[in-house]
C-alpha cells in the first residue's frame, strides 16, 4: 500500500510521523474524507474547499495549493488502484520542539500532510435495511463546524453505540439534537425534511449539502432548524448521512421503533436522487444483490 506524505507518494512502511508533530501531541490539525466511485472522485472540490476552510478557522496554513493537493490525491488513488474507496487526509500544524501549547509566531511551522486510500465497497444492504442508533449527550466542544482531528468526543460516543450493537450515536445538547458521532442526522415529518442548521454545533456535511439540493429538486420541503429528542423519536422517518454512509435509514433509536421500522419512502427517494448525483459525476453504480 502506498500513502501520501507531503507531496510525495511512499510505501506505507516508509511513512512516519515525528513524535513532536503537533497533530500527534495536541490533536492540532484538520482532516477530510473523499469518496471515489469507478475510480472517479465524488465532490472532491467541496471536500478540499472544506479542508482549507477548516484550516483557516484555526490559522493553519496548508503548504500546497488546492490544485496540487487534488492532483496528489488522484495520483495516490491511481497508484493504489482504487475503484470504489475512501481517501482520508490529515494536515497537522507540523513539528515543534520543544513541545509547547503556544503556536510560535517568530518562525512559521510547516503543515504536515498525510493521506491513505483504501478500497471500500458501497454497503448496499445497509442503505436499504438501515441501522439502529442510540442517543447520547453531545459533550464535544463548540466548534463542531471545524473538521478537527481531535475526535475524542466523537469516538467515545461511537464506541458506546458499537458496544450496544448500534450503528451510530445521535448526539443532543440537552433536548436539542445536533448531529451524530460521524454523520449528520435528519428527520422526516409530514413529508418535510428537518435538519439542524449549519452553524458551529454541527459539521456541515458535504453529503448533507447534496441531499438538501436534491430534496429541493425533488420538491421535498426542507427546514433547517433545531429539533428535540422527542421529535426525533416520533419522526415518520430518520436517516443519517455521510461520505461513506450516503443516505442510511435509522429504523430504531434506543428502544423506540421509528415509523414502521423500515426505510421510509422519502428516505428512499432521497437516496435514489443522491445516487443519480453519483452516477452523473462518476458513472453507473454496479448494484449488488440485496439480501
Ligand atoms: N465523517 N458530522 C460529523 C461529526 C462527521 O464526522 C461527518 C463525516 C459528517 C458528515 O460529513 P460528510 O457528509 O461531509 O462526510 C457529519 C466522516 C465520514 C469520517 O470522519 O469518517
Amino acid at each position: 500500500m502506498k500513502v501520501l506524505v507531503g507531496d510525495k507518494i511512499v510505501e506505507r512502511e516508509e511513512a512516519f510521523v515525528d513524535i513532536e508533530d503537533r497533530g500527534y501531541q495536541f490533536g492540532d490539525g484538520v482532516y477530510e474524507v473523499v469518496r471515489m466511485y469507478n475510480g472517479k472522485f465524488f465532490t472532491a472540490e467541496e471536500h478540499i474547499d472544506r479542508l482549507y476552510a477548516s484550516a483557516a478557522k484555526i490559522d493553519l496554513v496548508i503548504p500546497y495549493s488546492k490544485e496540487v493537493l487534488y492532483k496528489s490525491l488522484l495520483k495516490l488513488a491511481e497508484e493504489n488502484g482504487i475503484s470504489t474507496g475512501n481517501i482520508y487526509l490529515q494536515v497537522t500544524r507540523g513539528v515543534q520542539q520543544p513541545r509547547n501549547h503556544i503556536i510560535p509566531d517568530e518562525f512559521p511551522l510547516e503543515g504536515v500532510l498525510t493521506a491513505a486510500a483504501r478500497e471500500v465497497p458501497r454497503n448496499e444492504n445497509q442503505f436499504v435495511v438501515g441501522g439502529t442508533a442510540i442517543t447520547e449527550e453531545d459533550v464535544r466542544w463548540l466548534r463542531c463546524d471545524i473538521k478537527s482531528i481531535s475526535l475524542l468526543g466523537n469516538i467515545l460516543a461511537k464506541n458506546k453505540a458499537h458496544q450496544k450493537g448500534a450503528l451510530e450515536a445521535i448526539l443532543h445538547r440537552g433536548d436539542m439534537v445536533t448531529e451524530c458521532s460521524a454523520s449528520n442526522v435528519s428527520i422526516i415529518k409530514d413529508g418535510k425534511l428537518i435538519t439542524h442548521a449549519a452553524d458551529n454545533l454541527i459539521l456541515n456535511g458535504i453529503t448533507r449539502q447534496v441531499i438538501l439540493k436534491v430534496a429541493e429538486e425533488g420538491k421535498i420541503p426542507v427546514v433547517e432548524r433545531d429539533f428535540t429528542v422527542d421529535e426525533l423519536l416520533t419522526a415518520d422517518e430518520v436517516f443519517i448521512s455521510s461520505t461513506t454512509l450516503e443516505v442510511t435509514p435509522i429504523t430504531k433509536i434506543n428502544e423506540t421503533i421509528i415509523g414502521d421500522g423500515k426505510r421510509g419512502p422519502v428516505t428512499a427517494l432521497l437516496h435514489r436522487l443522491f445516487e443519480e448525483e453519483i452516477v452523473a459525476a462518476c458513472g453507473p453504480l454496479v448494484k449488488e444483490n440485496i439480501k
